[in-house]
């Protein structure tokens, strides 16, 4: 059965919660550590459905087992742009499922008028960085000691695509 990259619907949310848990729960590539309680996770899918933000989900026979979400900003000066945050469940990485995820949520999001999107990558997560710069995502910064997690510190890098 092939994965099929699809818009979030309501039946997704609770899979979606697991999916972004066990990528947490790993400690290498998150700043979450697991996922936030359900009800917080809920409003932040169906804010997203009301909205019309890009969220996709991947789905192998009825499980989750990506997510691909760009949050557009809410200023009036920002609206153009979003934030960018996705993953992949750890048994299906490095099948294709994170390019298509990636292809879908942002062309959902130029369709929908954002300009620009970005994101936060752990400076050591090659894949995510491959991933991002093979689809014309530009290096914008470094953050110093982002993040610290298990007594270490890890830097992390600001890369934005523009439309
Ligand atoms: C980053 C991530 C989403 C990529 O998803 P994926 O489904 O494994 O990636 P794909 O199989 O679609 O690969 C797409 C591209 O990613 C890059 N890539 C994927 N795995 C890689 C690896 N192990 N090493 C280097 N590049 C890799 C390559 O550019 C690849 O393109 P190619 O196949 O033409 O070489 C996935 O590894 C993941 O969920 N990691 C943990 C969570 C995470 O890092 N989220 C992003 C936080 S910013």
């Amino acid at each position: 059965m092939p994965v099929d990259i699809l818009p979030i619907e309501r039946r997704h949310i609770a899979g979606f919660r697991e999916v972004l848990d066990s990528v947490a729960r790993e400690r290498r590539y998150l700043a979450f550590t697991e996922a936030p309680p359900m009800p917080q996770v809920r409003r932040f899918v169906l804010g997203n459905l009301r909205s019309a933000a890009p969220q996709f989900v991947a789905v192998d026979e009825g499980r989750v087992v990506g997510w691909c979400d760009i949050s557009p900003k809410t200023r009036e000066a920002l609206r153009h742009s979003g934030i960018l945050g996705m993953g992949v469940a750890a048994t299906h990485r490095g099948t294709g499922v994170g390019a298509r995820l990636l292809a879908a949520t942002l062309e959902a999001a130029f369709a929908s008028g954002l300009t620009r999107v970005e994101l936060t990558v752990l400076a050591d997560n090659a894949a995510a960085i491959a991933l991002y710069r093979r689809f014309g995502f530009e290096t914008e910064g470094l953050c110093r000691d982002y993040l610290l997690l298990d007594g270490r510190a890890q830097d992390a890098m600001i890369m934005a695509k523009l439309k």
